[in-house]
């Protein structure tokens, strides 16, 4: 169903205008307390699968369930005030239009959020178009996808794969989703890509040109010890927290902590 055709929440709409006009800050939260400070800063707010390898240790995303997304969610849903809301859907949720719309629908209905994402191209095309016509806003993702990935390495590079990545955002753009995540997609294809279609693309790992982009806000606050090219560190959380610790420690073994006043 085309952009036009649906009839969306004011957030998604006004999200989507943003094209051409403001760059959009989007990061993903897992818990309230990170939603209710990246709130007032944020477009976009995502509920990413990646709490299964950031928060879990998973080796992959594909472990994440529904139950999980639905419990972080809910718990994010209560920090997010103004930004619009996004929940990933995760790995083996969505094979089929059937189970896909149960899900999303599942998603929806216990986390209040926005709207879902999901991950592909072509190969998903008929279970977003189905996701739409029961109107349910869809975020895509193209490039890396991670559930199904074999290795990380940036997309873009041979022609077959830019012909094929151009194809898959015209088609999702046409099925109406309202947004693209693309993830390490070489800079000239992110290019094309964000002035090909009408609707905004969201980079991490794919340029400056697209028109907004997300990290994972455990990366960015350097809570997640990662190192990937497309990670910049803006704080060192690890080392304050360690600092704040280390007073704590002190303070009780040299029975400084607690005073009177933090007494009965
Ligand atoms: O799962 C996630 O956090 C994501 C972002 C990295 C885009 O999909």
């Amino acid at each position: 169903m085309k952009l036009e055709e649906q009839k969306m929440n004011n957030k998604i709409i006004n999200f989507i205008k943003k094209k051409n006009k403001s760059k959009i800050i989007s990061l993903t939260a897992y818990s309230k307390n990170i939603a209710s400070i990246i709130d007032r800063h944020c477009d976009l707010i995502l509920v990413g699968d990646s709490l299964g390898t950031v928060l879990y240790n998973f080796s992959s995303t594909k472990k994440v369930t529904l139950d999980m997304m639905i419990e972080h969610s809910r718990s994010v849903r209560m920090g997010v005030k103004k930004s619009l809301m996004v929940v990933d859907m995760p790995h083996n949720t969505y094979r089929n239009p059937k189970e896909a719309l149960g899900n999303a629908k599942k998603i929806i209905a216990k986390t209040k959020c926005d709207a879902i994402k999901l991950e592909g191209g072509k190969k998903v095309v008929q279970i977003i178009k189905n996701l739409i016509k029961n109107k349910i806003p869809v975020m895509g993702h193209l490039g890396v996808l991670p559930q199904s990935a074999t290795n990380f390495k940036f997309k873009g590079k041979k022609l077959t794969e830019r012909k094929r990545l151009l194809k898959d955002a015209k088609l999702l753009e046409e099925v109406g989703v309202f947004s693209i995540v693309l993830e390490c997609v070489e800079s000239s294809l992110a290019k094309e890509i964000t002035k090909m279609i009408n609707i905004p693309t969201i980079g991490i790992g794919a340029s400056v040109h697209c028109d907004g982009q997300v990290l994972v806000t455990d990366d960015l606050i350097g809570l997640n010890p990662i190192k990937v090219r497309f990670v910049k560190k803006f704080a060192n959380i690890t080392k304050q927290i360690n600092t704040a610790i280390i007073k704590f420690k002190n303070e009780v073994k040299n029975k400084k902590f607690p005073k009177k006043i933090n007494s009965y």
